[in-house]
């Protein structure tokens, strides 16, 4: 069939929506409709060069180019057909994306953390997980698919293992951002972090993710949950959503943190900005206290290799950091548990939302998240 998507052709260009060529699913794949996106800023990696290889340096590697690229990794849609072999969805069932495929199976899968399922290994090659083959193609050319997904696209076809079902009586747009945002921030502050009730927390960066690590935080019964952005919108929405105290910067929160803890600083801080840099780390870990926890969720560039970590501190305050990929959360699971959250009134997901974009608007929404206008902005599908 014939559908739209938003290609990335290379670092430092803009998405360009195409009109592009989709074969049916095979063997343990499906057809979804995408219903909804959520413009996280892990694409904009892509954008800058954080995460992104080359064409060149691929080749060099003996892999298969990343570029072009379709986009999107947090998707809700409606599945209408699926390959042979397909057991857990069938057409009509509402799904969302799973950034993190999980086969069930695997050693990472089979021991409750399907965050790490094998399956998600060779993410940046082009080629279905199934069979390594490419269904999405553009003037003849194959089409990789960010996170093996492609949510930034009318229909995409995907792996079985990519899709989690859901109920069917769901807002979409709010699917989409249980997808990574809202699974990544909620299990950064409650599952990695493992903030517990009384808590002092941090959280610096108040976008998509960051604000559902507040909300975390503030569900789990942290007693302060200090929230970070230089951005006067964000913290105004981090109020709304559980923050107890604001900051413009870490230099701004350390002095007012030593008074709010008296002096034994936080227990838990969760590192959101848009792109971690290891100089953030110093400040960060100033904010971490004896015996704290610093969770890094945000990306930092592929090429970081250096942070301003004091090492004596680390060891002589019994302090970790911890790394996490989706909030290190099971999406068969935590997908469907945070949407009953939300269900119930418990989690905030409607609010998330600042502006709604269609997929030929891509550009200006992503303009609007690097200005900081939005918490999330969702290109809808009608
Ligand atoms: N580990 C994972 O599994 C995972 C999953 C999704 C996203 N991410 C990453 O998480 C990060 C946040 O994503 P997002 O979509 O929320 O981004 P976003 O751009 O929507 O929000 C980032 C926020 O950080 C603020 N900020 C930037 N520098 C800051 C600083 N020094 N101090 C305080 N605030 C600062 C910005 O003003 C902005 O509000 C990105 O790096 C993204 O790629 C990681
Ligand atoms: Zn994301
Ligand atoms: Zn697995």
């Amino acid at each position: 069939m014939k559908t739209r998507a938003a290609v990335l052709w290379g670092i430092g260009q803009d998405w360009k929506v195409e009109e592009i060529d989709l074969d049916p699913p095979k063997a343990g794949e499906v057809l979804v409709q995408m219903k909804a996106a959520g413009m996280c800023h892990s694409d904009e990696h892509m954008v800058t060069g954080d995460m992104a290889i080359p064409n060149e340096m691929a080749e060099a590697m003996g892999i298969s180019p990343m570029f072009p690229v379709i986009g999107g990794h947090e998707g809700a849609g409606i599945v209408l057909e699926v390959g042979p072999g397909v057991q857990s969805v069938k057409p009509g069932d509402h799904v969302s994306a799973s950034f993190i495929p999980s086969c069930g199976r695997c050693h990472y899968c089979s021991t409750g953390r399907q965050n790490l399922c094998d399956l998600g290994a060779a993410a940046f090659q082009k080629g279905q997980i199934t069979d390594g083959t490419s269904r999405h193609h553009v003037r003849g050319e194959d089409l990789n698919l960010f996170a093996k997904l492609g949510t930034f696209s009318e229909h995409t076809v995907v792996a079985e293992a990519s899709v989690i079902k859901i109920e069917p009586d769901f807002p979409m747009d709010a699917v989409c951002l249980v997808s990574c945002g809202v699974a990544t921030g909620w299990g950064s502050a409650v599952q990695r972090g493992g903030v517990k009730a009384g808590d002092t927390v941090v959280v610096v960066g108040i976008g998509g993710i960051g604000i559902n690590a507040v909300q975390g935080a503030r569900m789990a019964g942290a007693k302060h949950v200090i929230a970070i952005d230089p951005v006067e919108f964000k913290r105004e929405k981090a109020m709304e959503l559980g923050a107890t105290h604001t900051f413009s910067s870490m230099a701004e929160a350390i002095p007012a943190l030593q008074e709010l803890s008296w002096g034994r600083m936080a227990d838990k801080v969760v590192m959101t900005p848009g792109v971690l840099y290891g100089d953030l780390m110093a400040e960060a870990l100033t904010m971490t206290g004896k015996g704290g926890t610093c969770v890094t969720t945000a990306i930092a560039p592929m090429t970081q290799t250096h942070a301003a970590v004091n090492l004596f501190e680390l060891a002589m305050w019994n302090k970790e950091i911890k790394g996490t990929i989706f909030g290190s959360l099971n999406p068969r699971a935590d997908i469907p548990k945070l949407l009953g959250l939300y269900r119930e009134g418990q989690l905030k997901l409607d609010e998330l939302i600042t502006k709604r974009y269609t997929l030929d608007q891509i550009n200006e929404g992503y303009q609007d998240m690097r200005d900081g206008k939005n918490i999330r902005g969702v290109i809808t599908f009608d």
